[in-house]
């Protein structure tokens, strides 16, 4: 809509010069004052008059009155007064020519933007523990996080995609001192990660009854900690199995990283930030740990080193945001993880301020809401649990079933059932506001009805059909426009922008996947009302061409924004 845009607050600063000829208003001025009303049925763009007021001394309905007593083109848009409000509606026709010249031009770029130019952002997504096996409960870190990595992309940042592996902690003396009594080598390389998780339950059982192995478990990790070399590579070799298991799904979803220093990493590095907390004060001795009391802040203390000496979860993450900021100067560094922690990072959040970090307000939470089954919260020790891979494998088997029905003869088949399988789990998963709780259904994340990942990606197959069919897309020219579906599809593609950069302010891919299916279903209802390569008019059929090749773009973008694909024939 910039075009429209930009002639209206031209027109409107003509206009002024009559109304009002003691006072001058530039169409920049003007420019810089139109919105997008958050209801387009008042119109698609507004003159708030409220912000001319003082310049033009005189009370905002007044001037929208004398504005929309004058006469607009109707080629051009029709306007009504509303109160302090001009609104504008945008006519079809000349919609079609902005907006699809706009598509044209920009490309792929089409929605995004330069308010990050300049800037880097740290995100920090997925961030499994090692030795536990990736399930639903961790699809909401990984795509949310992925999927805003793109966004702020898409904003102009710069992204570094951080994940940051729990490879550090108690756990490892349990599995250390489990695989010692029970394990054998040879069992847990043909098992992988559910070997350890069965050594880990075990552990647990044992544990139960003898007390001891507790002891034993922090021994060994404390030893860990000092860098004993038998201990270190057992550890290693835990590591390497589990990221061997992770990458697989990674890949699956098309995720990669700029960095996987996990909170191993930061062992020696905490060293000067117990220092810091030290020297400020802000360590206080309870019953043998160190912690830093937050009650004037109402939350409980935040724990930084436990009775042994060993550090804490919120003591690497303290250490890790101050590499992050020292390495990547960054702008902004964001945590993605289920609301179960948001305590956790309110409270380390406030000691980093404490310590008197002036960038301890770049550091941002993003929560989303917990995943249960059957109303029962996760859990790997109890078994209930869907691991990641048996679900994209569902969904996977699924599609290539469809395939082999409805289409036995396509090229790429497996890549198309994995791009369709796995996107309809995710588009799924991102379909519903991130802060959502989450009941999760098997048949619902399979489910290909309705608004769904399978939906949009048949819808964009469908825009690509209809293109190789008419053997090529005229740029430019005029636009013709005769359907109210076709205005329709026009204005969705319009609001495309300003939907990016809501997802981003919001932090909510939610947003874009919904735009999806808006986009979507105004384009196969345009589809259904009007003939496009066989529309008798040679401007018609331009025309509507143009608006399947626009919608073509966008959908492409939006899915690459939420991590889908978008394979050009299912
Ligand atoms: N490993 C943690 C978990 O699985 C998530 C880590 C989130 N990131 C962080 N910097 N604390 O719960």
């Amino acid at each position: 809509m910039q075009d429209f845009k930009v002639k209206l607050s031209h027109i409107l600063s003509e206009k002024a010069k009559e109304l009002y000829p003691e006072h001058e208003i530039s169409g920049d001025d003007i420019l810089s004052m139109l919105e997008y009303p958050p209801d387009t049925s008042m119109g698609d763009v507004a003159l708030p008059c409220f912000k001319l007021s003082r310049t033009l001394r005189a009370a905002p309905p007044a001037i929208a009155a004398a504005f929309a007593g004058t006469d607009f083109d109707p080629a051009l848009c029709t306007v009504s007064a509303a109160g302090g409000y001009l609104n504008f509606k945008v006519s079809g026709t000349y919609l079609g020519n902005d907006v699809l010249k706009e598509i044209e031009n920009a490309g792929e770029k089409y929605g995004s933007s330069h308010i990050g130019d300049g800037k880097t952002v740290c995100l920090d997504y997925a961030s499994p523990n090692i030795a536990k096996p990736f399930h639903i409960g961790h699809l909401g870190t990984t795509v949310i996080g992925h999927s805003l990595k793109k966004l702020h992309e898409f904003a102009g940042y710069k992204c570094i995609g951080i994940n940051h592996l729990g490879d550090w902690g108690t756990q490892f003396g349990k599995l250390i001192v489990a695989y010692r009594l029970w394990g054998s080598k040879e069992e847990i390389e043909n098992g992988g990660i559910d070997s350890l998780v069965a050594l880990y339950v075990k552990f647990h059982a044992e544990a139960e009854n003898d007390p001891s192995l507790d002891q034993k478990a922090r021994d060994e990790f404390k030893k860990l900690e000092e860098h004993d070399p038998d201990n270190t590579a057992l550890w290693k070799w835990f590591i390497d199995l589990s990221l061997r298991e992770y990458e697989k799904t990674f890949k699956q979803l098309d995720i990669t990283f700029d960095s996987y220093a996990g909170e191993s990493f930061y062992s020696d590095k905490m060293p000067e930030q117990v220092q810091i907390l030290r020297d400020k004060g802000l360590l206080k001795i309870d019953d043998g740990a160190s912690i830093v009391d937050l009650s004037k802040y109402n939350m409980p203390p935040c724990l930084i080193l436990k009775k042994d000496g060993s550090t804490l979860y919120p003591t690497r993450d303290i250490a890790a945001a101050v590499y992050r900021k020292r390495t990547y100067n960054f702008d902004k560094c964001i945590y993605v993880t289920s609301n179960g922690q948001s305590l956790h990072f309110a409270q380390w959040f406030k000691v980093v301020e404490l310590m008197g970090y002036d960038w301890a307000d770049e550091l941002v939470h993003v929560p989303y809401g917990t995943v249960s089954i059957d109303g029962k919260k996760l859990s790997t020790r109890t078994g209930n649990v869907v691991l990641l891979k048996d679900l994209f494998a569902q969904a996977i088997d699924k599609v290539s079933a469809l395939i082999e029905e409805k289409n036995p003869n396509l090229e790429n088949r497996d890549e198309v059932a994995e791009a369709v399988g796995v996107g309809a789990v995710v588009f799924h998963y991102l379909y519903n506001s991130r802060i959502k709780d989450i009941n999760f259904v098997m048949e619902d994340a399979l489910s290909f009805d309705g608004s769904t990942g399978p939906y949009a990606q048949y819808t964009y197959a469908r825009t690509c059909s209809i293109l190789s069919k008419a053997g090529g897309v005229p740029k430019g020219g005029k636009a013709v426009i005769t359907a109210d579906e076709e205005a329709d599809v026009l204005k969705t593609l319009a609001k495309f922008p300003e939907r990016v950069s809501a997802a981003l302010a919001d932090y909510e891919p939610s947003v874009v996947t919904r735009y999806i299916i808006e986009l979507c279903t105004a384009f196969n209802r345009f589809y259904h009302a009007c003939p496009i390569i066989g529309a008798d008019d040679v401007d018609v059929k331009n025309t509507r061409l143009r608006i399947t090749a626009a919608c073509n773009t966008v959908i492409k973008t939006a899915l690459g924004l939420i991590c889908l694909r978008a394979p050009e024939k299912i």
